[in-house]
């Protein structure tokens, strides 16, 4: 938590005197310019001194050396924050947790983004809740894994309408609108554990949470480095690409469980979270 602390409160100086620094450089510059209308002949000094910074570019280019460093400054203090929430997490103590509780909190944060809006149509949300016994885990580490697949699976969603809108712009009449599927994601629990074969094995210390969405799903390139930390295909200022490296190590690392998932382009996307019921003990 500390790191994260230490890292985030200098960025925030940056990044908070990048607007009164932007405004002054721009007050500035129109003086320069109020200067130039008024004094067109300036002292032989002046002119040379113009002509070895190269005024006009530096004019040009300073407001997009501001705009790029505040850019820079934005995505740290976005990467700082993932990864002190995480961290935060760390100091809770590990008890019996209702998940059923935590999905029903994370969903109710997310709440907003399953409505729909004009042209995109809203989320359907499919609940398969199984009986399951209090699970002895990290409550909070657990929802924020939870909040991270979710949210991904909304993100993949929302993109798909993005691209079946450019695609209908595009070739609006030389290609026939592709089917719409209605966009859903369905979260099953039960207790047990996924065998080989794909099919719960009945092991009764195991919990199994699956988070499907019917999305694009991912070529496998994407599929081999979905857990690596920085890894996204989001546009920059979208994406951090440390959700699922963190999901990872939460689920993997902090309660000895398993963490995969299994997706095909076209086929969308389901995310399995195995816990071990009795707590990891490491
Ligand atoms: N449900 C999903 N459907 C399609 N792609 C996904 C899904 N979940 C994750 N991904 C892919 O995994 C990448 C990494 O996810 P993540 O670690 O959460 O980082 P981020 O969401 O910041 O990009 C995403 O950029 C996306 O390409
Ligand atoms: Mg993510």
């Amino acid at each position: 938590a500390g790191v994260a602390h230490e890292i985030n409160n200098p960025v925030t100086f940056i990044y908070g005197n990048l607007t009164p620094a932007s405004q002054y450089i721009e007050g500035l510059l129109y003086l320069l310019t109020l200067y130039q209308q008024h004094y067109p002949q300036p002292a032989a000094e002046i002119q040379a001194e113009r002509e070895a910074i190269d005024i006009d570019f530096l004019v040009e280019d300073l407001p997009k050396i501001l705009s790029s460093m505040k850019m820079g400054a934005n995505r740290i203090r976005e990467i700082v924050l993932s990864l002190r929430n995480f961290s935060r997490l760390d100091e809770a103590e590990i008890k019996p947790v209702d998940i059923h509780e935590g999905l029903d909190n994370t969903l109710l944060i997310l709440q907003s983004r399953f409505k729909g809006k004009p042209g995109q149509p809203e989320i359907q949300l499919i609940k398969e809740y199984g009986p399951l016994p209090k699970v002895e885990c990290y409550a909070g580490q657990i929802n924020q894994v939870f909040m991270n697949i979710l949210s991904n699976a909304i993100d993949a969603l929302e993109e798909a309408k993005g691209e079946r809108r450019r695609a209908r712009g595009e070739n609006s009449s030389s290609l026939p609108i592709p089917s719409c599927p209605l966009p859903w994601i369905r979260i099953r629990t039960e207790v047990g554990k996924i065998s080989s074969s794909g099919l719960p094995s009945g092991n009764q210390d195991w919990v199994t949470i699956r988070i499907a969405d019917n999305g694009p799903g991912m070529p496998q390139t994407v599929k081999e480095r979905l857990f690596d930390p920085f890894f996204t295909t989001k546009p920059v200022g979208q994406g951090t690409g440390l959700g699922l490296s963190i999901s990872y190590q939460i689920v993997v690392e902090k309660h000895g469980g398993r963490l995969w998932c299994e997706s095909a382009p076209g086929q969308g996307t389901e995310f399995f979270i195995e816990i071990p019921i009795f707590g990891h003990r490491a």
